[in-house]
């Protein structure tokens, strides 16, 4: 049969090879980058010159490592006015830079790569829908956001001890967003961002418990940031907080681009994939987030404040409140088949599911702490110790969590976990049935009374990934394995227009031995389950975004470390202008990979 979604038909791309440097597309597509690593945003005198970056220029252009990504369309123009909001996860200096040969050219190329995290917010124009974007240098809406851009603290535990620091006493204003990985755009036209690995920047005391839970350590970290500023040091007197003050979900207004992001306190600190918003019955929005670790938790954030639906400015900033009052909860699920029947081959229970039901557990309600022996910071701030003392149920890697905006189901990512079936790991269980899961697996939830602010729900495994020629642990939700494209490492989610669900992936060559990519399944009907791919992106780089517009035809993916085993010698990727050395740079000087923003359509 024939693809289900009205606009965006295509027929599936076979899978690429891990080597193949190419993006590739469904015959009948074409696409291009709309922003490269470099590009100015400000002024086109900016221009990207990678032999001669400099904090200064970085902190102009586009940054690196696009993860999460939205096209928002501008009402009132008939499609031709659209802002591009995405982050920059993190850095590939060993592609980027040239070795430093002295010390000062190591710290500028740290500043750098400073200026290369965070966000960008970018205008768009075209010639009408359907057509592909061009982005606009100069606007007023344009703004970068970076390692050294100041953030309010929003919540119950803004202005708590756990987060003051000799720079900032108060405890209610951040430097920088750092990790940035996937995110949301909520229904009031902000966007969400999950600062994930955010550890990885610091060099700590290590000896706390908490430390331990957040994989904070004393040592050098790879990028010796803590060299140039010494707030990356918490071993420094007075900056033991620091790392406090990450791990969070940002919030940032694209269309006030003067107005200071936020990071949310009510929504927990941990390492934190993103965040996705819906509106519940009730009228309380519910916020969907992961926390991307080998046996960490999924959590549900219930609003206090009910959304209002009004366009007015007062109603927007009335619903940019609504992530800073109210309850967090963290998933327990429990199997219906008896454990005995879960072999950790992922072979299919007798009653043919992997299902059952579960429970959000409350860790705070309405600012205040559930859980005995904690205090409402220590919900906060250190959740996974708060998450771990009610029993949540450890997940294999809970990555991109997104509701279904046309059925309110929602699909949790889980992208693998090696470890589950290693000695003193508590193997194999119904909602995480692989001892090796190498290859992940979709979770779809069904909120009680189909409401998202319940506090029980049913759950299934939609998929069980992988190679199905290769691999008879995989499943499909029923459809015919042999009819299917293989899919490893399911990472970012997203819905069509018409409810289809969108999977792109992040570890598929190490796995399947193919390039990553982006994929279609539909959730309801005859093909439920049929997995088809629309994409695949170049050597060693992530799929991420993604957006998918089926009723315009257009399809937009954020391309992700692009070559990032390379080194500046040997680059190993020439995505996405394939051109043997870049025109501004000297001869011979560049020839490596740019992580860019793709638009997908058909002309
Ligand atoms: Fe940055 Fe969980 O992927
Ligand atoms: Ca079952
Ligand atoms: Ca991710
Ligand atoms: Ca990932």
């Amino acid at each position: 049969g024939g693809p289900v979604s009205r606009g965006l038909a295509f027929t599936p791309i076979a899978p690429v090879p891990a080597a193949v440097d190419a993006f590739s597309v469904p015959a009948g597509y074409s696409w291009n980058p709309i922003i490269r690593w470099g590009d100015p945003l400000f002024a086109a005198t900016d221009r990207f010159d990678p032999e001669h970056q400099t904090a200064a220029s970085q902190a102009r252009q586009f940054g690196y490592n696009n993860d999460y990504l939205d096209i928002l369309e501008g009402p009132g123009r008939k499609g031709r006015d659209g802002i591009l909001v995405t982050n920059h996860e993190y850095t590939n200096e060993n592609i980027m830079f040239a070795p430093a040969t002295t010390p000062a050219e190591a710290d500028e190329q740290r500043r750098i790569a400073m200026m290369a995290h965070g966000m960008s917010v970018v205008a768009l124009e075209r010639k009408r829908a359907g057509q592909p974007w061009t982005y606009r240098v100069g606007d007023r809406l344009n703004r970068r956001i970076t390692a050294s851009t100041p953030f309010t603290v929003t919540g119950p535990a803004a202005g708590s001890d756990l987060l003051k620091t000799k720079g900032d006493p108060t405890g209610r204003t951040v430097l920088g967003t750092l990790g940035n990985c996937a995110g949301g755009t909520t229904p009031w036209g902000t966007v969400l961002s999950g600062e994930e690995n955010f550890n990885g920047y610091f060099r700590a005391n290590g000896t706390s418990t908490a430390d331990a839970r957040y994989g904070l350590a004393n040592r050098p970290t790879g990028r010796l940031w803590e060299q140039i500023d010494d707030r990356f040091d918490a071993t420094v007197a007075g900056n033991e907080n620091e790392p406090n003050r990450f791990g969070w979900i940002v919030e940032i207004d694209p269309e006030a681009p003067n107005e200071p992001p936020v990071k949310h306190t009510a929504l927990g600190r941990f390492k934190h994939e993103g965040a996705n918003v819906i509106v519940g019955k009730t009228g309380h929005v519910a916020a969907y987030m992961g926390d991307d670790e080998r046996f960490d938790y999924l959590y549900k954030f219930v609003s206090h404040d009910r959304f209002d639906k009004k366009k007015s400015p007062k109603a927007r900033t009335h619903n940019k409140s609504l992530l800073t009052r109210g309850s967090l909860y963290v998933a327990r699920f429990t199997g219906n088949s008896p454990a005995a029947e879960i072999t950790g081959t992922g072979q299919l229970p007798a009653d043919g599911q992997f299902d059952g039901t579960g429970q959000w557990v409350a860790l705070v309600i309405d600012g205040v702490c559930q859980v005995a022996g904690f205090t409402t910071d220590d919900a906060l701030v250190n959740t996974r110790l708060v998450a771990d003392a009610v029993g949540a149920t450890k997940m294999d890697r809970c990555e991109d969590v997104e509701p279904s905006p046309v059925t309110g189901k929602i699909y949790v990512a889980c992208t693998n976990n090696s470890d589950r079936g290693r000695l003193g790991k508590e193997g194999a269980t119904e909602a995480n049935p692989r001892a090796i899961n190498r290859d992940g697996h979709i979770v779809e939830i069904t909120e009680t009374g189909s409401d998202a602010t319940s506090v029980t729900f049913d759950w299934n495994l939609l998929l069980v990934c992988g190679d199905p020629k290769t691999n008879t642990s995989t499943y499909f939700a029923g459809f015919p394995s042999d009819k299917v494209s293989p899919i490893s490492c399911p990472d970012n989610v997203a819905f069509d227009t018409e409810g289809n669900l969108w999977i792109s992936t992040d570890g598929a060559p190490s796995t399947i031995g193919f390039c990553d990519g982006l994929f279609k399944v539909p959730l309801v009907g005859p093909e439920r389950g049929r997995v088809q791919q629309f994409l695949a992106v170049p050597r060693q780089a992530e799929t991420c975004g993604p957006v998918i517009r089926s009723e315009q035809s257009m399809v937009y993916v954020a391309v992700q470390h692009p070559g990032e085993d390379g080194s500046w010698a040997a680059q190993a990727s020439r995505f996405p202008d394939y051109v043997a050395q870049r025109a501004t740079a000297p001869a011979g000087a560049w020839a490596g990979p740019r992580p860019s923003v793709v638009q997908v359509w058909k002309p």
